[in-house]
């Protein structure tokens, strides 16, 4: 099987980013209800990205594999880098593809000063959570997101 290449995301990737994004992210329940073109951009408009793409094939008609999304910054404290936004197609998953795009994410946030790299995981993503505590990250803080659902409209309402 050929060689997957992992290169600084630009904006010929964009468009695949964002369908990948859409096939593989759950986009009716938090945390993947924020997907959306400008929360990629977010990533890519930032001083210093950290956003990666894993290509399989020639540069000219590669096919996207994954994709990992960066940045400087995690609400207030600006000197932690955000690890927001990783996938990978499921045609490719159990290769390492995802271990190899979370290494070149912090590689880039830490070179760009990050005294820590964060990330959430949703509770019963289990892959995803494997990932991570593979790769170096320990359980933080839990936040649980309670949610109250509005009354019924009274009939005729
Ligand atoms: C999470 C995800 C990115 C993993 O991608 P991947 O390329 O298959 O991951 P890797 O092959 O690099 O595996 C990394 C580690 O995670 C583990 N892992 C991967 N999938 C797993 C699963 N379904 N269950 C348990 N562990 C899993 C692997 O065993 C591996 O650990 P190891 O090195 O000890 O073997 C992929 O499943 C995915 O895209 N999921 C949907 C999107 C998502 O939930 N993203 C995270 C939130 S933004």
């Amino acid at each position: 099987m050929a060689d997957i290449a992992l290169v600084p995301l630009r904006m010929e990737h964009v468009a695949a980013v964002l369908d990948l994004g859409y096939r593989v992210y759950d986009t009716s329940v938090k945390p993947y209800t924020s997907w959306s073109l400008s929360a990629m951009a977010h990533h890519l408009d930032s001083t210093e990205p950290a956003c990666w793409a894993a290509l399989d094939g020639d540069v000219d008609a590669a096919r996207l594999a994954g994709f990992v999304l960066g940045s400087m910054g995690f609400d207030q404290r600006t000197d932690w880098g955000n690890l927001e936004w990783i996938a990978t197609d499921p045609d490719y998953r159990g290769r390492g593809i995802a271990g190899r795009l979370v290494e070149a994410c912090c590689e880039s946030l830490v070179k760009a000063g990050a005294t820590a790299v964060v990330t959430d995981v949703e509770s019963r993503n289990a892959a995803s959570a494997t990932l991570m505590k593979r790769h170096g990250f320990r359980e933080g803080v839990t936040v649980t997101l309670f949610v109250r659902d509005a009354p019924p409209a009274a009939d005729g309402a």
